[in-house]
């Protein structure tokens, strides 16, 4: 409902403006390093502006950040309002003036949060925004759901000194924010995803778009965030089409699944579920996808982790890299997330097992794979490393190369996959070290695992897990070592144990990969040198 309210009031041709919250802020709020952006170029991220964002009980005041993007003076009107438990909250007040011009450079403008500490209290609040266009005008509201406690000082020091005070009003507000948080989550990454999406449809404008939100034709005029920008002004009655339009297509985006066809279930996790499928394009060209997603019964912050790390590897182009084609969010609870797919490719790690007779998660069987030989070995770590290589170019760091987070295909050729889902579907290769947070603890470097520190050199450390990883077939590294203890024993020296019927040299490599310091590790052109000419070597005696 919220929705059509929303769409209803936002004409069409809205002003040409940014409004958005800096890095920094959505830092100091959620903790993530990405900018929201509530009205991009024009373009209105409602799916951003429904949230209401909790603000801890440490931060007494927000930022918001605009722009006018246009030479044309832009009127603006500022007001904020308490919707509840007023008794908990004094008047917020503005640092900008409420009624004015919005300027032509960046400006950022606070808008305070002062709680009475009289009462304990989640305070709702909503700032609204009216911008004027022309003969209309436009209102936005922000929703914010301030967290005031009773007798608490005003914090008058930084928020991440603030001590905790253990009292259970505090904690029951934790938790309560973390929900919310979670979903917050899941907009950014998602915003963040189209974003991706629009830049890169931007920078290939002629073509045809094969990789939109899964788009029109049958599903009618289904909606992507792009065709939405419509800076420049239209006649009335096309305004008017144009609205009963887009009411079809936010209609239209819940049904937005029809071009994509489930086939068949590939992998299932205790809430992460993948499937083999189809999604046919706007010309009903039909093509083979998987599909992650996860069970209904899912938390949010399973879905925003699924969306999160299914889109980091997004708009990236490498014939070694597998990126997601797109991403379908209009069910909050379950989104989708689509990977081109060829009839012949499995998961690395799932074939690896194949490959000495076990099968892992509802693996479909097909014929058994010819035994791999080191030439083949050494072939398909020479992919990863491609893909690696490009990553690296493109200022990406993977932080989970492992067997389970590549794709095979009959050809041994392999390629890099993002890691969506991998803790729920190998649940062994991931482990909690106390704290809430599930690692690849076994595929870490060092600095990685005791001060989450990753650099190129923390991913060539894992690449030298996943070269274990094909010639044991798979077997589960340090499988004798508790995870709490792997530390300390990489500390002490100790690595993983030469497989049998692995060469030295290529045992050498790997042990070169897990050098303590960074800085002894090699380097991707180096591995890349290495393993070609042993490559070589291994084609020239056979
Ligand atoms: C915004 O404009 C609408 C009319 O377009 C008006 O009803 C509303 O009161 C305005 N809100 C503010 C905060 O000025
Ligand atoms: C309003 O507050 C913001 C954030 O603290 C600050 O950057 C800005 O300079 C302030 N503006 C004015 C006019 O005081
Ligand atoms: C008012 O405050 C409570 C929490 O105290 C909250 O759950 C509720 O959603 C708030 N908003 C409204 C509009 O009642």
């Amino acid at each position: 409902m919220k929705w059509f309210v929303l769409l209803l009031t936002v004409p069409m041709c809205f002003a040409h403006l940014n409004v958005y919250l800096s890095s920094a802020e959505v830092w100091r709020l959620l903790g993530l390093t990405a900018e929201l952006f509530y009205v991009r170029d024009g373009q209105v991220n409602f799916y951003a502006l429904n949230f209401v964002v909790p603000v801890p009980a440490t931060i007494g005041e927000l930022h918001f950040t605009w722009q006018s993007l246009t030479r044309r003076p832009l009127p603006y009107t500022l007001h904020v309002e308490v919707v509840n438990h007023s008794e908990a909250m004094h008047t917020p007040e503005f640092n900008i003036s409420t009624e004015g011009f919005v300027p032509t450079e960046p400006q950022t403008w606070q808008v305070t949060l002062p709680c009475t500490h009289a009462v304990a209290a989640e305070v709702d609040i909503t700032i609204s925004l009216n911008v004027s266009t022309g003969s209309s005008s436009t209102a936005l509201h922000f929703r914010r759901r301030k967290i005031c406690l009773k007798d608490a000082p005003r914090p008058a020091v930084r928020v991440d000194s603030v001590p905790h005070a253990q009292t259970s009003a505090d904690i029951f507000y934790a938790g309560a924010g973390c929900a919310g948080g979670a979903l917050l989550i899941a907009a950014v990454a998602a915003a963040a995803c189209r974003a991706r999406a629009r830049k890169l449809r931007r920078a290939r404008s002629d073509e045809q778009d094969a990789h939109a939100f899964l788009p029109d034709s049958s599903c009618k005029s289904a909606a992507s965030y792009t065709s939405y920008r419509r800076p420049t002004s239209l006649p009335a009655a096309a305004a008017e089409e144009r609205a009963r339009d887009l009411q079809q297509r936010i209609a239209e985006l819940t049904i937005q699944r029809c071009r994509v066809r489930l086939r068949s279930v590939a992998m299932e996790g205790t809430f992460g579920r993948v499937y083999r499928g189809t999604y046919a394009d706007e010309d009903a060209r039909e093509q083979e996808v998987l599909v992650k997603t996860v069970a209904e019964h899912a938390s949010q912050v399973q879905v925003s982790l699924l969306l999160q790390e299914g889109c980091m590897l997004y708009g990236l182009h490498h014939e070694r890299v597998l990126s997601v084609l797109g991403v379908s969010i209009e069910d909050q609870t379950a989104p989708f997330l689509l990977y081109p797919w060829g009839a012949s490719w499995r998961n690395l790690k799932q074939f690896l097992l194949a490959c000495r007779g076990v099968t892992v998660g509802g693996a479909a069987g097909g014929a058994p794979p010819p035994p791999l030989t080191t030439q083949h070995v050494v072939r398909m770590a020479l992919h990863a490393l491609d893909g690696l290589l490009y990553l690296h170019s493109q200022h990406v760091l993977h932080k989970d190369i492992a067997a389970r987070n590549c794709i095979v295909d009959e050809n041994l050729r392999v390629m890099i996959a993002d890691n969506a889902l991998s803790r729920d579907l190998f649940p062994a290769d991931y482990h909690c070290l106390g704290d809430n947070e599930n690692r690849p603890i076994k595929w870490l470097a060092l600095e990685s695992l005791t001060k989450r520190m990753f650099s190129p050199a923390a991913d060539v450390w894992a690449l030298g897990v996943l070269l274990w990883e094909l010639t044991t077939l798979a077997h589960q590294p340090y499988a004798e070592v508790d995870p709490f203890e792997v530390a300390a024993y990489l500390r002490d020296g100790y690595r993983l144990q030469q497989p049998a019927n692995c060469p030295d040299e290529l045992f050498a490599v790997m042990a070169y990969c897990w050098a303590m310091s960074p800085d002894d590790r090699p380097t991707l052109p180096q591995l890349q040198i290495f393993l070609r000419d042993f490559h070589t070597q291994l084609t020239r005696f056979v």
